[in-house]
């Protein structure tokens, strides 16, 4: 999959928590959330090469997603409770995720 271009505000690096598994891992610019959670050990279900599936959304529990998705409503992103772990990023510099 290939990278969506930094935003303005984006952090680049993001500090990601997966607070269930209680596992830290930092995801750098260029590699998806999805992709360094996995590479970390956890099982995410995903579906899609484009981010309309909604297979990985993942609930948030701290911090601000940067969505890029195809899937979820103005309403959803505005609420920053879930994210699509398979293009979304973040505003802030940490995430804690529901993983
Ligand atoms: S894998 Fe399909 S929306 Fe993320």
């Amino acid at each position: 999959m290939t990278a969506a271009p930094e935003p303005a505000g984006d952090p680049g690096r993001i500090d990601v928590v997966c607070a269930a598994a209680g596992t830290a891992l930092a995801v750098p610019p260029g590699t998806s959330i999805l992709a360094a959670v996995r590479r970390a050990g956890l099982e995410v279900p995903a579906a899609c090469p484009d981010a309309s599936c909604g297979m990985c959304e993942t609930r948030v529990l701290e911090g601000r997603p940067d969505h890029r998705d195809g899937v979820l409503t103005a309403e959803e992103r505005a609420s920053g409770e879930t994210m699509m772990i398979c293009v979304s990023r973040a505003t802030t510099a940490r995430l804690v995720l529901d993983l």
